[in-house]
Order: structure tokens, then C-alpha cells, then sequence
């Protein structure tokens, strides 16, 4: 632990707007804690297959002085090891739950077979264990695994039932970049959380909380708070996922400089991409490479969402989301006094096809609404699933007018189609969408193809308000007509409270 040197973010972004509550969230401990790396998980070689052994437990930790809080881990007390994947390796995977509550787990991003892919369906019960195999098949990425549970995903995530998967293909082993995990190749697992005074988590009371999502006060990385990090070579690849509930991040430097933008959720990107600040929404992956070959200190923060992004909350709604026009600190980085070399980042990674329109063979739509009229006063929102959901507390969550049901099967998707999603946002916020299955091209947002950043693989898209966005993918593999895989809303909230549906590939 040291001393803050900071006190609050620098210059950057900052507008003396009039949106600017007077609330100072986000303040940081005076003490900084060493940021926590997690364990890495190669699994073992047990008859043929990767064998990789995972125990939902509860615990506890001291994220803030003096307090205890209750939490959730997988192989310990909060977040779980960094599971290191090789593609074409044979995996099999054992899930044993030691809590006292059912749970899943769901290898977010993975091209895996329904039955293998520990969406709602796929409970693993108390003291009992679940025991997916599958052969990796993609492309080198960073990917993740967290709780599924129906209606209950955004209370065990937030207790802590997640971690970070990394996948290794030929062609990233080859290249020479940043790969040296914990040392030159950082994970970042970036939470917001919020506590009540006991120390515990507190997750959801108001309405409010499940319209936007649960937003906390707090920032998490890698479950450290306050997180301190000091690189020892010159470059530093930081594998970024928002693993949010519901809160999106505009990652910089504080003092602008530029980074590289080398991967997106589902791998590399062709060409790095030069940037000073990049947009995440809950779930999606960046890897960033940034140079602190100068020596000086500067943190990785998140500033305000212009409200000219396309991304930001309009109407009604937008002052709901206020909290979203601070900047804050998320990693305090002071580099060592002697920094090793790093080579010069490749100028290009992988090659990527670009599927085009012309392949698809169908076309398939789907609206995101949050009705709130009644269910905003409290009726609603319950009746229509049923089930665990915070009925009434916030309005309705739906799409193409439904809310998420076990028994019902939304869409069946023809094994070998290609397919081409719209996704059109007729709500007053932006809602990350994800597939599972694997990964897709993004096509167009209002008929603007994507910029460099979103050109390559992704799972889950940011739709903005008002906003009809296209994606292309393929469903090759794994017909099965009795599982099926989700597509939903990442904001955990949404999720829970009806943003999900249903789909077959037969
Ligand atoms: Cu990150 Cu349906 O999942
Ligand atoms: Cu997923
Ligand atoms: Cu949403």
C-alpha cells in the first residue's frame, strides 16, 4: 500500500456541464492496493482432454478497511482463475457447486454446443457437479465465464461468479506482442460495485436500479479496490473486460496519450488501431497495448459519455444515468524505474474475411423495448415470466414484444445458414447485445458501416438508442433441437427481467 498521489482525475473530459451532480462518487481510498492478478488455470491432461477443475464457494473478503463482505468465487473467495485455452484442444471441464443456491456457468464467447454452453437450462444444483466437454474451435481472444442463473444472473455475478478465459491459437503464439501473463500481458476484470454499511454488497432496491442497471460507486479490478499497477517493460497489453453489471466505460490515459487497440471480443483485430479512448459495454473484451516507455505515471480512467455519443441515455431516462458524466479513476499505474524493452507491435495480427451481405440465407429481426408506462408504477413487469424476477420494480424488459420464458423457443436457426441480425433499440438507452453460439461481423449501425475498432469478431454490441443495428453470422455447428442458446441484453438487470430470448440451431 502507499499514498494517493491523486486525488482526483486531471484535466481531460471533464465539462463544467450543467449535468454534473454534486456527488463526488468514485472517490478512491488514500492508501492504493498492489492490483491482484488471478491465478491461471492450465487444466491438466486426464485421458485425452484438458481437464479443468471449478468449485462455486462462498467467502468473504475486505474490499473496504475494517469490513467483511460476503462473496461469491469460484476456486476462491471473489472472481475466479484466468482458464488458459488451446484451440484444437480437447476440454473437459468439471463445475462442482459447494453453494447453497443452484447455479450455471457460461463460457461467454465460446463456440461451444448448447448442451456444453451453461446458459439457464444447464443448472448445476448444490453438492452436485455439471460436466461440459467440447473442442476449442476459434480464434485466439479473451473471452469469460459467469453465472447464468435464470432471473438471478446480475445478483451472482455481482457476489462475484465470473473470471477470464484466455484462448491461444498457432498464429498467437507466433506473434510478438505483450504475452507474458501478469508481467507484460495484464488482465483487467473492471466492476463497479456498491456497499451497504455492514460491508455487504448492495445489490438492488429501487426501481431505478433495474431501469439502468446496477451501477455502484465503487470500482473493482480484478476484485482489488483502488488498484495500483506497476509496469516493467515498456509495453503493456491490457486485456479489458467489463464484466459490469451494467455500467459502461470510456477507457483513456489521463493524460490522453494514445494506445493500440489490437482485439476485440472475439480476437485480434487485422491492423492495431491507434486511439485515445475506447467505449466498453458490459461483457465486451479490448485488448489495448500502451506504451510507458516515458516512465511517468498516468492512470487508465473512464471518462463521461459526450451526451453527443449515440450510446448515451436520451429522454426521460437520461437523468437516471447522471452518474455517467464523471470521470474516474480505474487502475493507478506508476511504471518501475527500469523498464525492459518491448519489440515494436507487428503491423498486422490475423487476416479476416469479411462476410458479406450476399451470403446470407435469412434475414431475422428483433426489437429491444422497455415499455414503462404502468410497470414503471409498479404493476407489470411480473406478470408476464413470472418466475424470480423484481416484478414492478421496473417496468417491462422485452423483445419482439416478449419477455424471456424457459418453456418457449424463439427462434430456430437452420444448421449451416448464414445469417444476417437487426437489432433495432426502441428504448431511450443503449443495451450491449449478445449471442451465443460464437461470433459475428457487425454490418452496419443505421447503414454506417463499423469503424476500424468494431471490424473485427464480436459476441455482444453496443445498440444505441433509437438505433437498428446489423450483424452477420454463421450457425454451423451443433444442431441440437432440444437446448437452445440465449441472446440477450448484457446489462445483468435487463437480462434478468426479461431482455432474453431463446434460439435453436437444427
Ligand atoms: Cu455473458 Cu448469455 O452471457
Ligand atoms: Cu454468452
Ligand atoms: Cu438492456
Amino acid at each position: 500500500m502507499k499514498i494517493n498521489r491523486r486525488c482526483f482525475v486531471r484535466g481531460l473530459g471533464v465539462s463544467a456541464s450543467s449535468t454534473l451532480l454534486p456527488m463526488s462518487l468514485f472517490a478512491q481510498d488514500v492508501t492504493q492496493n498492489e492490483l491482484q492478478i488471478p491465478a491461471l488455470h492450465v487444466g491438466e491432461m486426464q485421458a485425452g482432454r484438458q481437464h479443468y477443475g471449478l468449485q462455486l464457494q462462498s467467502g468473504t473478503r475486505q474490499f473496504l478497511r475494517g469490513l467483511t463482505t460476503p462473496t461469491l468465487g469460484i476456486n476462491g473467495s471473489f472472481l475466479g482463475p484466468t482458464l488458459r485455452l488451446k484451440n484444437g484442444s480437447d476440454v473437459a471441464i468439471s463445475v462442482l457447486n459447494q453453494l447453497n443456491e443452484p447455479s450455471t456457468l457460461h463460457w461467454h464467447g465460446l463456440h461451444v454446443p448448447a448442451k456444453a454452453d451453461g446458459g439457464p437450462a444447464q443448472i448445476i444444483a448444490p453438492a452436485t457437479s455439471w460436466q461440459p466437454t467440447f473442442t476449442v474451435n476459434q480464434k485466439a481472444g479473451t473471452f469469460w465465464y459467469h453465472s447464468h442463473l435464470l432471473n438471478k444472473t446480475g445478483e451472482q455475478v455481482y457476489r462475484g461468479l465470473a473470471g477470464m478465459i484466455i484462448l491461444d491459437d498457432e498464429e498467437s503464439e507466433n506473434l510478438e506482442i505483450p504475452s507474458t501473463y501478469g508481467v507484460d500481458d495484464i488482465p483487467l476484470i473492471v466492476q463497479d460495485r456498491r456497499f451497504n454499511e455492514d460491508g455487504s454488497f448492495r445489490y438492488v432496491g429501487m426501481h431505478r436500479d433495474v431501469m439502468t442497471g446496477v451501477l455502484g460507486d465503487r470500482i473493482l479490478v480484478n476484485g482489488t479496490t483502488s488498484a495500483l499497477f506497476s509496469p516493467s517493460t515498456n509495453k503493456v497489453r491490457f486485456r479489458i473486460l467489463n464484466a459490469a453489471n451494467a455500467r459502461t466505460f470510456n477507457f483513456a490515459l489521463a493524460d490522453g496519450r494514445e494506445f493500440s487497440l489490437i482485439a476485440s471480443d472475439g480476437g485480434f483485430l487485422e491492423k492495431p488501431v491507434t486511439l485515445r479512448n475506447i467505449v466498453v459495454a458490459p461483457a465486451e473484451r479490448v485488448e489495448i497495448v500502451v506504451d510507458f516507455g516515458d516512465g511517468g505515471p498516468v492512470d487508465l480512467i473512464s471518462l463521461p459519455l459526450p451526451a453527443s455519443s449515440p450510446y448515451s441515455t436520451i429522454g426521460m431516462m437520461r437523468n437516471m444515468l447522471a452518474t455517467s458524466t464523471e470521470s474516474f479513476t480505474i487502475l493507478n499505474i506508476e511504471p518501475q524505474s527500469a523498464l525492459q524493452h518491448s519489440a515494436v507491435l507487428p503491423g498486422q495480427f490475423t487476416s479476416i474475411r469479411r462476410m458479406q451481405e450476399s451470403e446470407a440465407t435469412g434475414t431475422r429481426r428483433f426489437e429491444l423495448s422497455m415499455p414503462m408506462g404502468m410497470g414503471m408504477m409498479g404493476r407489470g413487469g411480473g406478470q408476464r415470466g413470472g418466475g424470480g424476477r423484481m416484478g414492478g420494480m421496473g417496468g417491462e424488459f422485452l423483445i419482439n414484444g416478449k419477455a424471456m420464458a424457459m418453456d418457449e423457443i424463439n427462434e430456430v436457426v437452420p444448421i449451416g445458414s448464414t445469417e444476417i441480425w437487426e437489432i433495432h433499440n426502441d428504448s431511450m438507452m443503449m443495451h450491449p447485445f449478445h449471442i451465443h453460439h460464437g461470433q459475428f461481423q457487425i454490418l452496419d449501425r443505421d447503414g454506417v458501416p463499423p469503424s476500424p475498432e468494431e471490424m473485427g469478431y464480436k459476441d455482444t454490441v453496443k445498440v444505441g438508442p433509437g438505433q437498428l443495428l446489423r450483424f452477420i453470422m454463421r450457425f454451423e455447428n451443433f444442431s441440437d433441437s432440444d437446448t437452445a442458446y440465449m441472446y440477450h441484453c448484457h446489462i445483468l438487470e435487463h437480462e434478468d427481467n426479461g431482455m432474453m430470448g431463446q434460439f435453436t440451431v437444427v
